[in-house]
């Protein structure tokens, strides 16, 4: 019933640093791109082109993409939420942009300013011109499960929002469980609402572990045949609009998991663990991977 090959996409460079309080040169980023597509990573997501005031940490979102040596087969992704992020982020070469949304009306005016409705308009221009440009699109849904100022979120929500994302032409959507509540049943009705729209090989889960789910929820949407997930090396991260939420899964952990029901996919555990010791070295933290940690001791 489980995949036999499961895609991860390292958004620990984005989604993993856009929190950090503390200032991560744009080499160093660069160069953990470097070690996670050494370690077999073929996609990352590197940046956004978003406000820098709104999210500094990513304002070297240029330089970094243009520092990396790209290599063959990897795609790299960057978060475009308006025709100006688009704009800035075609001349790094992006291979896929992701516009992102909420199925929360409170989150989506405090992440992106802007009602569920009004992004979808923002997001359209920004999709057609993506898409004219042979540029992949992928949609983020933020909140599908729970909202940190709504509290729970109905399935039809998710529905809802798929079904915008479909209308303006985006490609593949990530359920994302923003803050982490999510428990396995909950995040397969958030999956199953949004099937009513994409097919399963245009849907990914995307999982915070803040309350510790995220790989039972994984497990859960690997029984639905979902196969493609973003992850976070050292478990780096969480989201400025969403206090108190911690990072994604760590993808060491999902590695682990997945080579241990051999599902395959295609990452070196021991060159994804440099990589994560490498950020978490220079961050002055431990990794937020258990199975670092439990290999890191042995
Ligand atoms: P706004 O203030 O509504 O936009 O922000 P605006 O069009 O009125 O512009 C205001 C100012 O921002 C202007 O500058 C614009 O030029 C500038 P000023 O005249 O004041 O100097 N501006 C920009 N600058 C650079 N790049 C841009 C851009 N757009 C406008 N693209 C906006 C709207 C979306 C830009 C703002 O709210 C924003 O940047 N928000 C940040 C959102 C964000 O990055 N959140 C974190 C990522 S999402 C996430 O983590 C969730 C996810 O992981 C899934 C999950 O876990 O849920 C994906
Ligand atoms: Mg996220």
């Amino acid at each position: 019933p489980y995949p036999s090959r499961v895609k991860l996409v390292d958004v620990g460079p984005r989604d993993g640093l856009q929190n950090e309080k503390q200032t991560v040169p744009a080499a160093v980023k660069i160069e953990l791109v470097h070690r996670l597509q050494a370690a077999g990573l073929r996609e990352i997501e590197v940046t956004s082109f978003v406000s820098p005031k709104w999210v500094p940490q990513m304002g070297d979102n240029a330089e970094v993409m243009a520092g990396i040596e790209r290599q063959p087969g990897v795609r790299y992704s960057v978060l475009t939420p308006n025709l100006r992020g688009f704009e800035s982020a075609l001349a790094s070469r992006p291979d896929e942009i992701v516009v992102f949304g909420a199925a929360s009306e409170a989150f989506s005016q405090r992440n992106i300013n802007c009602s569920i409705a009004e992004s979808i308009e923002r997001f359209a221009p920004v999709v057609e011109a993506a898409r004219a440009a042979g540029i992949y699109v992928r949609g983020a849904m933020s909140c599908t499960v729970g909202c940190p100022y709504e509290g729970e979120i109905a399935p039809e929500r998710v529905a809802y929002l798929a079904g915008l994302m479909k209308g303006i032409g985006v490609q593949h959507v990530g359920v994302a469980d923003t803050i982490g509540v999510g428990t396995p049943l909950k995040v397969q009705r958030a999956l199953e609402a949004t099937l009513a729209h994409f097919a399963l090989d245009d849907v990914s889960g995307h999982f915070h572990d803040t309350y510790g789910q995220a790989l039972a929820n994984t497990l859960a949407s690997l029984e639905m045949g979902v196969w493609q997930y973003d992850t976070s090396v050292a478990g780096l991260g969480g989201c400025p609009y969403a206090k108190g939420a911690t990072g994604n899964v760590a993808t060491e952990d999902v590695v682990y998991m997945l080579h241990g029901m051999g599902i395959d996919t295609g990452i070196d555990l021991d060159a994804l663990i440099d990589a994560g010791q490498y950020i978490s070295d220079f961050l002055g933290r431990p990794t937020q991977s258990r199975v670092a940690k439990a290999l890191l001791a042995k």
